[in-house]
Parts: structure tokens; sequence; C-alpha cells
């Protein structure tokens, strides 16, 4: 649930129409709603609340400083891929205990920095970032506190680019070789082995995959205790999907700890989870106006002032964004039309061959769903400024990102003179 919704036809954030944020800040702007987030964040806490349970919230959906800090007002733990995310963990004062660290490529300057910042534990995926955890904790005079992440061989049957835990992923140690590795792992003097990860996927829409999942992760964790080796932690990832379509249904958080937590029972175990989408995708949306509306020979285009750069995952993963008029008015006709952006490819889409009312110039449009993985993978692609962040508490709006200046663009550039 999310609290954008409609007052007498206006388009609202919580208590501000989106109208009022435009005239601020102008267009496109991306939109959040703190109390959106920190609802979600309490949705799964207390799904899970009757096992020993931490929500770290995946930074990579949504990393904005003001997001991060409403997230650990509510209790949230944090999942980083990189020291980036590691300051911006430690900017909102994340305590380290909460912080978990994925990734296959972490770097030896990043360990040294996580190592420094002391967090709960390092998802490993190789056997070489075992070796280099052990060298540098060594040589910082710490033992590091590892998982292995294990690719249980899952189809999580969702869109390939974001499906992560099978066979042929780059992710993760084979389901056959960890036991071996841990056994390894706990040998090294530098190394405490306490917990177990997977992720198989994102935008997972039924709880099958995950339970399959579990189930195999926890046998994997049996063999592990049969054999000496005691773990605190076991890290289920994030991939719980959200609805992007109205007809769409995603799991609610509730049945997907309901399924979890049936094969947790009776476990002295600490349950991990890196929820990302399902905190942040549905609250935010990304306003933007119409520049032109051209009528094609087939169909109407509608161009607007937002780009593929500012929202790629249509173009990326030919993903599904609903689009509405800030402004409801009945009434008008609907046609088939495309919904695109001013940049120079036909991947520049928000919307194909879609069923809208009529837009008029100038109109706002908000494309919802928007708050993961949207700002955070916009790029400057046609020298276009990266847009504002706006975050809505009640009936109040702030700027949290500043819209970048042509000139910030070209801040590091210089001419070979
Ligand atoms: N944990 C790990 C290790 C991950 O790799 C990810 C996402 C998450 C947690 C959070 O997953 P979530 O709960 O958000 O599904 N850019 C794509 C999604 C990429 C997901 C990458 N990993 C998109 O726009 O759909």
């Amino acid at each position: 649930m999310d609290y954008f919704h409609f007052v007498d036809n206006q388009l609202y954030c919580e208590e501000v129409p989106l109208t009022h944020i435009a005239k601020a800040v102008g267009t496109p702007f991306y939109c959040y709603s703190e109390k959106t987030l920190q609802r979600h964040v309490s949705v799964f806490q207390e799904a899970f609340s009757s096992i020993s349970h931490l929500i770290c919230y995946s930074v990579k959906a949504n990393s904005n400083l003001a997001v991060l800090d409403a997230l650990v007002k509510q209790g949230a733990g944090f999942d980083i891929v990189s020291v980036g995310e590691l300051e911006r963990v430690k900017r909102v004062g994340c305590p380290p205990e909460r912080v978990v660290y994925s990734g296959v490529g972490k770097g030896r300057d990043e360990i040294r920095a996580a190592l420094a910042f002391g967090l709960l534990m390092f998802n490993v995926e190789s056997r070489g970032e075992l070796l280099r955890l052990n060298k540098i904790a060594g040589e910082m005079g710490k033992k590091a506190p590892v998982a292995i992440r294990v690719n249980p061989d899952v189809d999580p049957q969702t869109h390939p680019y974001i499906s992560t835990g099978m066979r042929a992923n780059k992710f993760g140690i084979a389901h056959d070789q960890a036991l071996s590795l841990y056994q390894e792992a706990a040998g090294m003097k530098h190394l405490q082995v306490v917990g177990m990860d997977c992720h198989i996927g994102s935008q997972l829409t039924s709880l099958a995959p995950f339970v399959d999942a579990l189930k195999r992760i926890l046998a994997l964790e049996k063999e592990l205790r049969d054999a000496g080796i005691k773990l605190k932690y076991m890290d289920l990832g994030g991939g719980l999907g959200i609805p992007y379509e109205e007809e769409q249904t995603a799991p609610h958080p509730d049945h997907y700890a309901g399924a979890l937590m049936a094969e947790l029972v009776g476990r002295d175990i600490t349950l991990i989870l890196e929820p990302g989408r399902a905190i942040a995708g549905n609250a935010g949306v990304l306003v933007t106006a119409v520049e032109y509306v051209k009528e094609g020979e087939d169909k109407r285009f509608i161009i607007t002032d937002a780009g593929m750069n500012d929202l790629m995952r249509p173009a990326l993963y030919q993903a599904y964004h609903s689009v509405l008029p800030v402004v409801r008015r009945f009434g008008r006709e609907e046609s088939v039309a495309d919904v695109v952006g001013p940049i120079c490819e036909s991947g520049d889409y928000f919307a194909r061959d879609r069923l809208l009312p009529e837009f008029q110039e100038g109109e706002l449009m908000a494309i919802r769903s928007a708050g993961a993985y949207g700002f955070v993978m916009s790029s400057n692609y046609n020298s276009r400024p990266r847009v504002p962040e706006v975050m809505v508490r009640g009936g109040q709006f702030a700027v949290v990102r500043r819209r970048e200046t042509i000139a910030q663009l070209m801040e590091n550039e210089s001419l070979f003179a």
C-alpha cells in the first residue's frame, strides 16, 4: 500500500498535490513518500516479528540519503554492494551490526573500509574473495565475519537480467561446492564463519522459488552443523516483487513471511532479508511534463520531458510502468498511444501501445512504481542533467537532491591543451 492517491481529481503524495511540487521544482522530478517507505519496512518487521530477524534494505534500489535516513529511523539495516554505499549508510548513522555486504567483485580498498567499519557480515561469492578477505583481515588485526553466498540453482521465473540463483549465473558458490568451501573458511585464521546467504533474483511474483531456495540452503546448514560448523544468520536476500500493473498481484509480505517461517520453526538462527524494490518501488513516482503530442499514422506519440536516461527500466527490461495524468479530467477520449522521451533511440519509451486518455502539451504525467531502480540507474546520456529528488512528509516536501546543472555535467572534464 502506498500514499499516492487522488483528492478532487488531483494526484497527491501524502498531503501534497504533485502539481505544487512541479511548480516549485520544475519537471521532471522524482517524488518519494516517506510514510510509504516507513510503512513498508514496518510491514516486513511485523510479518517476521515472531522470529529473530533483521531487515537489511538493499541500498542499490534507491540510495538517496533522505530515503536511507527514513529507513534507518524505522529500524532497518542495510545491504550494501560498494564502498560508495558504505559511505552512505555511515552518513545516516546506521550501526555496523545492521549492515551486510554483498557483491561478486569487492575490491581491496572496499574490503578494508568495510572491515574498519566493522559490519555484521560479508556475503562472500568466491574462494578468491575468501582468501583476499582472510589476508586483509590478518593485516588489519581483525577477524572478518563471513557468510558464503550459495547458488541454490532455483529458477525464479523472472526477467533473465534479474535472475541470479541459477547454475548459469555468475553469482554465489555452487551448492555442491559449498560444504568444502565452508570447511576451508572455518580453518582460516582471520575469518569467522557466521552465516549463509542466497539471493535468487528480483521481482519474483510467486513464493515457491523462495521456499525451494530456503529448503535447499537449510539442508546445507544441517550438513554444516553435522560437520561442526554452527551458523548464526541465514540471509535469504531480496527479490519480493511488487505490482507494476493494476491487475498484477504480488505476494504480501505476510504471506512471504508465513511461507518462510514455516521452514524455520524451531531453528536457532536469525533470518536476514534484503528487500529493495518491495520497500522503495511503490514509494516513488517520476513526474514528467508532456512536450508534444504527435499524431502518427497508426498511433499517437506522447513526447515527455523525461527520457530513458531518467528511468531506464522500460528500455532495459521492457518493464511495464503505469502512467497517469496528475490532474484527472473525466470524459477524455482514450486511444492507443506510446509515451516516449526526447532521446535519439527507439528504446526511449515509458509505455507502448497503451490505451491512454488524451494528453495536452504542458500537462503533467506520473510514471508510477519508480521509487526503486529509477533515479539510481539514471544517467547523463544526451548531456541531460539528472533530475531532482523530492521527499514528502505529510503536508510538507523537501528537495533531497537538487537538479544537476549543465555546468556540473562538464565540471570534471578538460581540454587536452
Ligand atoms: N540482495 C542482492 C544480493 C541483490 O543483488 C539484490 C538486487 C537485492 C538484494 C534486492 O533485490 P529486490 O528486493 O530489490 O528485488 N535493476 C533491476 C533490479 C536489479 C536487482 C539487482 N539485485 C530492475 O530495475 O528491475
